[in-house]
């Protein structure tokens, strides 16, 4: 059987990984897929391969649609293996395929498999004509890699975006419309979050040049294709670009014997008590992706660790490090805790923050395990809600 076609003469020939459940640390329970698009005409075009172990599975959707050897251009919008990883074996089986790429991305393709491909190097604004089609090349660095370009379809008026809105959504459906709107766009958020979150500040101009193309449709490399939904996700990109900030508290917290979990409870009740959302989450019982998932529009954070040997717990390191990675700049955020004979963990934590570029408030620590200081976490909680509250105003 022929693959689905997501328009005339365009077959969606791409792999939907159920099983995968960490894509660099990211954790993915709804699997991933990594999108390709065959565009059939006098030129026949490929948008995008996918990661190498799905190779065959790739070229035999291929040939059920036509000879790999009629293959006339291969665009390669992004090097990361996961659009990536088929170049080698699609370049040996399809002689006559020209990769089409950045300059940038030229570069990184030859470091990851060798000088073996026929390149043509493409920059804003280039065309490509196929036939009845033709293809319009813009670049968006950093939207993943230096690298990263979005390619448009000009007739069909489809935006190939490659990882730009994405989402790590594993479904035998293809387009937005189709599935469960709230899981679509909490999905999409968490790969915003997670993937684009350090490069945010670059989405507005990305935005302001993909707008002022019409769109019928956005099929980027992961997930679903955006048809019925388009402004509602070019809206929530212009928001997360921007740091758009709830009047939600995060509250992440790990605890040893049970003291720093009392803090975290009574923290959030005078929170709540201010009038904010507070969301709450054990460090073993959720994961760093959710949880960067929900810090994204969330208006300010709070992290509480027991002390453990000097230091903090060791999964309080792990969402930390992770988060230095994304760079949050600007989240309201403190940290709160409990200690023995000698604290650490506090400390810790507030390195990492300002390392991380949050806007690190004073925080909350009480030694052995707290029975009266309850009442003073419910003030501190308080406070900082009221904190979350006067930034929006
Ligand atoms: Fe889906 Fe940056 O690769």
């Amino acid at each position: 059987m022929k693959p689905f076609t997501i328009a005339e003469n365009i077959y969606d020939v791409g792999i939907i990984d159920w099983t995968t459940r960490d894509f660099h640390g990211y954790v993915t329970p709804r699997g991933v897929t990594y999108n390709s698009y065959l565009i059939v005409d006098e030129k026949n075009c490929l948008i995008d391969t996918v990661k190498k172990p799905f190779t065959e599975e790739f070229l035999r959707n291929i040939s059920k649609v036509i000879n790999l050897a009629e293959l006339d251009y291969v665009v390669i919008n992004h090097v990361e293996p996961d659009h990536s990883g088929a170049m080698p074996e699609l370049a040996a089986l399809a002689p006559n395929a020209v990769f089409v790429i950045t300059q940038q991305g030229k570069n990184e393709a030859i470091q990851h498999y060798g000088d073996i491909f026929n390149f043509m190097v493409v920059k804003e604004g280039d065309t490509l004509t196929l036939g009845k089609n033709e293809l319009y090349f813009q670049p968006l660095p950093m939207l993943h890699w230096p690298d990263s370009m979005a390619t448009y379809l000009k007739n069909e008026q489809i935006l190939f975006s490659n990882d730009a809105f994405g989402q790590h959504y594993c479904t035998s459906k293809r387009f937005d419309h189709d599935l469960d709107k709230d899981i679509l766009f909490y999905e999409a958020q968490k790969y915003f979050a997670n993937i684009l979150w350090p490069y945010a500040k670059l989405v507005p101009r990305a935005l302001s040049k993909l707008q002022a193309l019409p769109l019928k449709m956005i099929a980027p490399a992961h997930g679903a294709i955006w048809s019925d939904y388009i402004e509602e996700i070019l809206m929530k990109y212009s928001e997360w670009g921007q740091a758009s900030k709830s009047e939600t508290l995060l509250i992440a917290y790990e605890t040893m014997w049970g003291g720093t979990e009392k803090l975290a409870r009574s923290i959030s009740h005078g929170a709540a008590t201010a009038g904010v959302s507070v969301r709450l989450f054990r460090l073993n019982t959720a994961d760093n992706s959710q949880i960067v998932a929900e810090l994204l529009t969330a208006g300010g954070v709070l992290f509480g660790s027991s002390t453990l040997n000097s230091g903090m717990m060791p999964n309080m390191g792990s969402l930390l490090v992770y988060l230095k990675g994304l760079q949050p700049k600007g989240k309201l955020a403190a940290a709160f805790g409990t200690y023995g004979w000698n604290g650490g963990a506090q400390k810790g934590m507030e390195e990492y923050m300002h390392a991380s570029g949050f806007d690190v408030q004073s925080g909350f620590n009480c030694k052995w395990t707290p029975t009266f200081e309850l009442d003073a976490a419910e003030q501190f909680g308080y406070e900082f809600a009221l904190k979350i509250k006067e930034q929006n105003r």
